[in-house]
């Protein structure tokens, strides 16, 4: 092949052609410190010179100066000097290097080498087709070579090299070889890499990089370079998954056109085509695929498209166009297994920005199940994950997401995690499934929707949150409440404790994780009930201010009023309708709310009813009086 400038200055359309029609691989070298990896990337840029002259003039000048043996070019220098120009200006963390010979091109991630974390590693990873894992033969499989090679794992590569360099160090020994090939292979089993290509290289020598060695008449194997040219690619992998486009932005031009933009991450897709846009549930049919170069009639993963749709359905960025027959999963719980790349630990209950593809969410993490120890693979007990430290957590997002388990798509089922405060990467991780009450629950897109159904009933749909203690009269106001409510011929319906504890929550007690998921339960059943256009009356002690706060974010801004039955304890105890407090003051009725049990009494409820000195009829109108007032009724 012609030098590169040359022909770039002489025939660009030729080299622009020579390039179209070659295959493309990607890949990454990871390793540890000082095991050549610049020098190995450095020597395939050299070697398929993919250097411009003025270049390799300063890295030959640069190597006399430093005085190489021999001559020889310092291949790392070479590397290392183009890294010192990428980090002027801008930082980051990867910079990919393109060369090509004459089967095919590259994209080869590198990873600064001195750089211990593994947030560069990933990043570069997580495109890559083939892992270069870098050993020094005179040091063997490291503890950074299991990590490296668990997180390639992780990732889902599922094709390495195990390049054993510097061999020449090492008189080019078989059994040195060998001894390393076996202990590597057997670790590699227990992490499931299973497609593994061990060579002996001298990376500045050039053995078996692109000829090769006749110091190693035992190897029989590829050579790096021949075995990057060959390796079958896996390029179907995506086009044969279901069609996802995460959406990146709306093109609007104008009132005509309203086209959702971005990266087909995996699948295909063609005009005529079903779709549906998640997490809302929507679904139309493709009308166009628009392009720069014009319309296309089909598009697969990879390429960069706008789709138009027969139907004017709210996409915005964050969402995913997916395949109606085939869509993602919509959670907000998961488990994942999470590898922490900041200094700052990783700590359960703290909100992070996760972003997944296209959209950005917030998420809390739990205490790890575990976290696994890279060299043995075994599963320790964890608080938190320290940097570099690999988990499997559950996660909770804020709301709803689309995506897929990331086994089966990288693109919709592999996150980053986000701090708040710093906006640094802090964590990468992969969704293994959603938790089961999340699972598999599609929200399907309803047109008759709440407005709907309270517009057919004339009436605003709320929820009347009656709370106090036991025997406070929370029952006996609720049933006067929406006696006259239906009087007014208002749709209503009453939630009372003692009922709903005798059916749906007959299997809750009165332990405090009992109470809460007993309110938990009554919020949803009252916000699928306002959600029907109903009026909703609940009376309940509701003890706890965080359940009755939750209850109210379920609904929204003034459809949840908070009306306290201000009942002191000796009132209640006095009046015992159910001898209930006569029990527990007996010892014979654990948990009892205000007597062992807390009662935390609401801040700003929206309504305050004193019982003491007024009858529950008065109590009652006090509450239609303030509904009133709000304008939640005539
Ligand atoms: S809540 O605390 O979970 O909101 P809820 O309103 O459903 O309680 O049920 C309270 C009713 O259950 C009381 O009115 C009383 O009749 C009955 N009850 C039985 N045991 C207890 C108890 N340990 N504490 C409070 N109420 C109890």
């Amino acid at each position: 092949m012609a030098h590169v400038s040359d022909l770039i200055a002489t025939d660009i359309d030729q080299y622009l052609r020579q390039h179209e029609t070659k295959s493309l691989l990607r890949f990454i070298t990871c390793g540890s410190v000082d095991d050549g990896k610049s020098t190995l990337i450095g020597r395939l840029l050299y070697e398929s010179k993919m250097l411009f002259e003025d270049q390799l003039a300063a890295v030959e000048a640069d190597s006399k100066k430093w005085g190489t043996q021999g001559g020889e070019i310092d291949f790392a220098l070479l590397v290392d000097g183009l890294a010192a120009e990428r980090e002027q200006g801008i930082t980051i963390d990867v910079a990919y290097r393109f060369f090509s010979t004459d089967k095919r091109k590259f994209i080869v991630a590198d990873t600064p080498g001195h750089e211990q974390y593994t947030r560069n590693m990933i990043t570069g990873a997580s495109t890559a087709d083939v892992a270069v894992i870098l050993i020094d033969a005179r040091k063997g499989v490291l503890t950074q070579t299991r990590r490296h090679s668990f997180l390639v794992s992780l990732i889902g590569i599922r094709k390495v090299v195990l390049a054993i360099n510097k061999m020449d160090l090492m008189d080019y020994s078989e059994k040195v070889f060998r001894t390393i090939e076996d202990e590597y292979r057997e670790f590699a089993k227990q992490i499931g890499l299973e497609d593994i290509t061990a060579m002996p290289l001298s990376a500045l020598r050039g053995d078996n990089m692109l000829a090769p060695s006749d110091r190693m008449p035992w190897y029989h194997g590829p050579t790096l370079l021949g075995y990057l040219e060959t390796v079958e690619l896996d390029e179907t992998r995506l086009q044969g998954g279901s069609f996802r486009l995460p959406v990146q932005w709306v093109n609007r031009p104008n009132l005509d056109f309203r086209g959702f933009s971005g990266t087909i991450a995996s699948g295909m897709v063609k005009p005529g085509d079903r779709i549906r846009a998640q997490p809302s549930g929507r679904e139309s049919t493709v009308t166009r695929i628009v392009t720069a170069n014009g319309d296309l009639p089909i598009a697969v993963a990879g390429q960069s498209i706008t789709l138009t749709l027969a139907d004017e359905i709210d996409i915005s960025r964050g969402d995913v166009i997916s395949a109606a027959e085939a869509p993602a999963e919509v959670a907000d719980q998961f488990e994942a297994t999470i590898v922490w790349m900041s200094d700052e630990p990783m700590l359960p209950g703290r909100p992070y920005l996760l972003k997944l593809g296209t959209r950005t969410v917030s998420a809390t993490i739990t205490e790890p199940k575990y976290k696994v120890n890279v060299n043995t693979m075994e599963h320790l007990a964890a608080k938190k994950l320290d940097l570099n430290e690999i988990g499997v957590v559950n996660l909770a997002l804020d709301r709803p997401v689309a995506f897929d388990a990331y086994n089966a798509n990288r693109d919709t089922g592999g996150f980053i995690l986000i701090d708040r405060m710093s906006n640094n990467t802090v964590g990468a991780g992969m969704l293994h499934f959603a938790l089961r009450r999340a699972h598999n629950i599609h929200l399907q897109h309803v047109d008759v929707d709440k407005t709907a159904r309270a517009r057919q009933k004339g009436q605003r749909p709320m929820v009347l949150w009656f709370t106090g203690l036991s025997g406070a009269g929370k029952s006996t106001i609720a049933n006067l409440v929406e006696k006259k409510l239906h009087a007014m011929g208002r749709h209503s319906y009453l939630l009372d404790g003692d009922n709903v504890r005798h059916g749906l929550n007959k299997d809750l007690g009165f332990t405090e994780a009992d109470r809460v998921e007993n309110i938990r339960r009554v919020a949803e059943v009252a916000r699928l009930m306002v959600d029907a256009g109903l009026i909703v009356l609940t009376a309940f002690i509701s003890p706890f201010r965080s359940e009755r706060a939750m209850a109210r974010a379920l609904l929204a801004e003034g459809e949840f009023v908070e009306i306290f039955v201000d009942t002191p304890l000796e009132v209640a105890e006095t009046r015992d309708v159910k001898g209930l407090y006569r029990k527990a003051r007996r010892g014979e009725l654990r948990n009892f709310t205000g007597i062992d049990s807390p009662y935390e009494e609401p801040e700003n409820a929206e309504l305050r009813v004193n019982t003491v000195g007024c009858t529950p009829e008065e109590a009652a109108d006090q509450v239609i009086a303030r509904l009133r007032e709000f304008g939640l009724i005539h």
